[in-house]
């Protein structure tokens, strides 16, 4: 086989600090069933599946049909409160520091209440990674530093992350930690490759970061094309037909694709399409498909 032919998009399990999860993560975002009995389904399914990787944020709730901030994490809880063996098979990962109207506080007592509310709400004595989840432009890092390990020195979080963060922002907060950050939460996909191009896949590949890869669909308008470039829908659909699936798969596989190993983080609340989003790690993408999908993203050929 030539080296243009091989298959790049990668299965292997994915580390977070010193976990594994699976390169297919459960978001919930959009968990606002109407039942506990409903979300459980959900979630057991997810982790059946091997999406092991949760993840979920205090913000959750506020819009999808949620009954307002925390609404999510709630939900959760009462799933962890009735199922609590499901809590040790997943990777659980939170998130704070929107304050809606504010509409960031990541302060130290800020992210110290916000982290502690999540647990009661989680129903769980800790998280597995707590993230930052937009950067605070008002907070020194080092005071978010000292709050960030102040919470993992009590068990409240095994790991910490952020999201949102551009590089020089996740440099200048790993500059006053002694406990490494474990992960970064770009969004990215097909239609939006600015983690590619603006050093946060590669910071993430210098100091060996987890990428956990938001709305890896662009929040489903890769199936409705809404809004996207017709040359990009075109070019998904013809490596799709190539290989026998659909565009979904095809934009799943882009993202796994990366040579940072995303996880990519799926917000459908329906099984059967997580499912085929698991399937999605055996579509085979070459170098000459990745390329053609980000042209046709970019809208231009490459030099
Ligand atoms: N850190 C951040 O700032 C941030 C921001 C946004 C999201 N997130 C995280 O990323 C997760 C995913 O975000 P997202 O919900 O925007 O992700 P996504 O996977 O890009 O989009 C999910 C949406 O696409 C729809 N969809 C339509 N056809 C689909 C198909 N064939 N397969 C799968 N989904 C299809 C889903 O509807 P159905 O449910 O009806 O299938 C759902 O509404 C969130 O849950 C959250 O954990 C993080």
């Amino acid at each position: 086989m030539t080296s243009t032919a091989v298959n790049l998009v990668r299965r292997e399990p994915r580390r977070i600090g010193d976990r594994e999860v699976g390169p297919i993560g459960f978001g919930c975002w959009r968990l606002t069933t109407e039942s506990t009995a409903d979300a459980e389904r959900l979630v057991r399914g997810a982790l059946d599946l091997g999406c092991t990787l949760v993840d979920t944020a205090d913000v959750y709730g506020l819009d999808w049909g949620g009954a307002g901030f925390g609404a999510c994490e709630e939900r959760l809880g009462q799933v962890l409160l009735h199922h609590p063996s499901l809590r040790d098979r997943m990777v659980l990962a939170t998130k704070g520091g929107i304050v809606p109207g504010v509409p960031y506080d990541s302060s130290p007592g800020g992210i110290t209440a916000a982290c502690e509310a999540s647990l009661r709400r989680l129903r769980t004595d800790h998280v597995d990674l707590y993230q930052v989840h937009r950067p605070d432009l008002f907070v020194h890092p080092a005071d978010l530093a000292e709050a960030l390990e102040a919470l993992v020195q009590r068990g409240l979080t095994g790991a910490i992350g952020v999201s949102n963060h551009t590089p020089a922002q996740v440099a200048a907060l790993q500059a006053h930690l002694d406990t490494p950050l474990v992960s970064v939460q770009p969004e990215y996909s097909v239609v939006q490759l600015a983690a590619m191009r603006d050093g946060t896949l590669d910071q993430a590949m210098a100091l060996g970061l987890a990428v956990l890869a938001w709305s890896p669909l662009a929040g489903g308008r890769l199936a409705s094309g809404d809004g996207v470039d017709p040359a990009l829908l075109a070019t998904l659909d013809r490596i799709a037909a190539a290989n026998g699936v659909d565009r979904i798969a095809v934009a799943i596989a882009f993202v796994l694709a990366h040579p940072s190993a995303p996880v990519a983080i799926m917000g459908t609340q329906r099984l059967d399409r997580l499912a085929a989003a698991v399937a999605a790690v055996d579509v085979p993408l070459t170098r000459a498909d990745v390329y053609a999908i980000l042209q046709a993203s970019e809208g231009r050929p490459l030099p």
